[in-house]
């Protein structure tokens, strides 16, 4: 998604919002540009280009005068398109006829049509193809002297999605931003402040933020802060002190920050897990449900919504409910459950998963669930985000940041989270406390287990290279398979670009084997599991296709390789635990067909780490 980068104070402006906009590459974008004022112009300085950063560092070099004093205020953008070509013309900022006022937008706005009709009408021209660029004019129409009062007007008659920052040269230094449904975090300092959709763009200046919410407006200048709401009454928003650092969005010296975050993986699920496993009564602390032993006893159903990735642990959860707390869970694709009218009994239970707490449809649904009654949490792993604070319960991942746009070490985390909740309510329920001790001592084993896959990394990766050719692949599993299977797939296609499907193991006979030759390799998660021979059927009808199998099977177990082309070994564990090991092994594979392709890996096309919009 876009990213925004607003400054106020004396520091180097346009060398802040360009290093903020670094910090938000990961998301995705296509163009960027920035707005700057130099004391005394009638007209902000913007700069615009299609492409990477670079190409906007090289614009700003090409036309920025270097005698110019650019001071005091300023906006950046990175945009991903959504309505306009991803052109110099339509990228971020926008201004106004006058040039006086410079917009920076996240979001859509639906009634922009409508809008722009009426502002051309007014006399207002129309430079770009994009929605974002009626605020500009909007401001500009509203604006009497009070450039907080005239944004406050202007988003009052935005129907949509926005976060947004605004400048004028009628008032130096100050910058007013403003979010409803796409995120906006003020950065505090003494005598600066920072505006940014993301924190990742603040962290390297200050670790004391506020996460807007929705309705909210920022008027800052310098270190001063005063936030409003729509009626322009004060109001006061607690802040929060990040709990880490700048360098953990480093790609410390990993070729790309998806392998950082592979790698990420066994001290993310040890900090997932420390100071929540009870061994002595076999269950889980997570003080953050907010709910009792009787509330968790009374759930009469799981509901779990997520998008992608979170999805695929999200089907992983719902075993979990149903086979350790012996509770009927449905995994719904939160786009499609957002407009089901879904049926929500009382008592019913909802947990939304998100990575960036931020994924549009998925905090849509997190509304209709507390619309319909239920009790809604959150597994996220921003803190703070959206999703985070509407439910105001549930747990966070602490996996820190994830920035590669393939979501890796947040997949094990949230999995790691669902056995522990589902541990939690099992033990209200049928769970006994002799099992749930057994199970608590397996998940103590995770980080471990994680660790020993990735030392196969070489054998993965030669396996990968030896496949990197294929345009099609499938990946096959039965079980908590399935999903392992699903997850497998999306990581191969998103930034190998290679046609991945994953199946369940069964369903392969019913159409998608007519796909299957000798060009066509089917990857099969198999360890050494209670419906291992179902899959091995499923792996010699691949093979008399004359489809190369790849095992991701047990170390030891050797009856495998009598119906593989290879095997990618994964430790022993029992089978809830499973989806974890296997997926990581995925993870890698995935990582080296795409490097042996030459693929970006951490900005895949057209893809954004957090879709905020619909
Ligand atoms: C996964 O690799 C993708 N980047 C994508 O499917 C992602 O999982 C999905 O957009 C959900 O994101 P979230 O977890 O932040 O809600």
């Amino acid at each position: 998604m876009c990213g925004i980068v607003g400054y106020t104070g004396q520091a180097d402006v346009g060398g802040i919002l360009v290093s903020g906009l670094r910090r938000l590459e990961y998301r995705g974008y296509d163009s960027a540009g920035v707005a700057l004022y130099a004391d005394g112009d009638s007209e902000l300085t913007v700069v615009k280009t299609s492409g990477k950063i670079v190409d906007l560092e090289a614009s700003m070099q090409a036309e920025l005068p270097e005698s110019k004093p650019f001071s005091s205020m300023g906006i950046g953008h990175t945009r991903w398109a959504t309505h306009g070509a991803p052109t110099q013309i339509n990228a971020h900022p926008h201004s106004s006829d006058n040039k006086e006022i410079a917009v920076v937008h996240n979001g859509i706005i639906e009634n922009y049509a409508d809008l722009k009709a009426h502002l051309i009408a007014d006399g207002c021209t129309f430079n770009s193809e994009t929605d974002s660029e009626v605020i500009a004019h909007l401001v500009q129409q509203c604006y009497q002297g009070d450039l907080r009062a005239a944004v406050t007007a202007a988003v009052k008659k935005l129907t949509g999605t926005y976060g947004i920052a605004v400048i004028s040269t009628k008032h130096p230094g100050t910058i007013v931003a403003a979010r409803s449904g796409s995120p906006i975090v003020v950065g505090l300092q003494d005598d600066e402040t920072i505006v940014a959709s993301d924190v990742s763009a603040i962290v390297s200046r200050t670790k004391q933020v506020i996460f807007l919410n929705d309705g909210d407006i920022v008027t800052a200048t310098g270190g001063d802060v005063e936030i409003t709401s729509m009626s322009s009454t004060t109001v006061t928003r607690e802040s929060t002190l990040i709990d880490w650092d700048v360098d953990e969005i480093e790609k410390g010296g990993y070729d790309h920050f998806m392998l950082k975050e592979i790698h990420e993986q066994p001290a993310a699920i040890a900090t997932g897990l420390r100071g929540r496993l009870d061994e002595t009564e076999g269950t889980v602390r997570l003080g953050g449900l907010r709910m009792t032993p009787m509330d968790m006893a009374r759930v009469p159903r799981m509901i779990l919504a997520a998008c992608g990735t979170s999805y695929y642990a999200g089907m992983v959860g719902k075993y979990y409910f149903e086979d350790f707390a012996g509770i009927p869970a449905d995994i719904q694709q939160a786009a499609e459950f957002r407009y089901r009218n879904p049926i929500i009994e009382p008592n019913a239970c909802m947990v939304a998963i998100s990575q960036s707490g931020e994924t549009a449809d998925t905090l849509a649904a997190v509304r209709e669930g507390l619309m319909k009654g239920a009790t809604v949490l959150g597994i996220c792993n921003v803190v703070g985000s959206t999703i985070a604070r509407e439910t105001g319960r549930g747990v966070y991942l602490h996996a820190g940041p994830e920035i590669g746009v393939a979501s890796t070490k947040a997949f094990s985390c949230q999995v790691t989270v669902l056995a522990e909740m589902a541990i939690m309510f099992g033990r209200t329920r049928r769970l006994s406390a002799s099992v749930g001790r057994e199970m608590v001592r397996e998940l103590a084993r995770l980080p471990d287990i994680a660790a020993a896959v990735l030392e196969r990394e070489a054998e993965i990766k030669v396996i990968a290279e030896k496949y990197a050719a294929a345009e099609d692949a499938f990946f096959i599993g039965r079980g908590y398979m399935f999903p392992a299977a699903l997850e497998g797939a999306l990581k191969l296609k998103e930034i190998s670009y290679m046609h991945a499907e994953g199946y369940h193991a069964a369903e392969l006979k019913h159409g998608p084997i007519a796909l299957l030759d000798e060009d066509v390799p089917v990857i099969v998660p198999v360890p050494d599991l209670p419906d291992k021979e179902k899959t091995i059927g499923n792996m010699q009808e691949c093979r008399a296709r004359k489809s190369p199998v790849i095992a991701i099977a047990t170390e030891g177990d050797k009856e495998i390789d009598a119906y593989c082309d290879d095997v990618i070994r994964v430790p022993r564990c029992q089978e809830f635990i499973a989806p974890i090991p296997v997926v990581i092994a995925e993870q890698l594979f995935a990582y080296y067909v795409a490097k042996a392709r030459g693929c970006e890996i951490d900005q895949p096309r057209n893809l954004a780490k957090s879709v905020t919009v619909e």
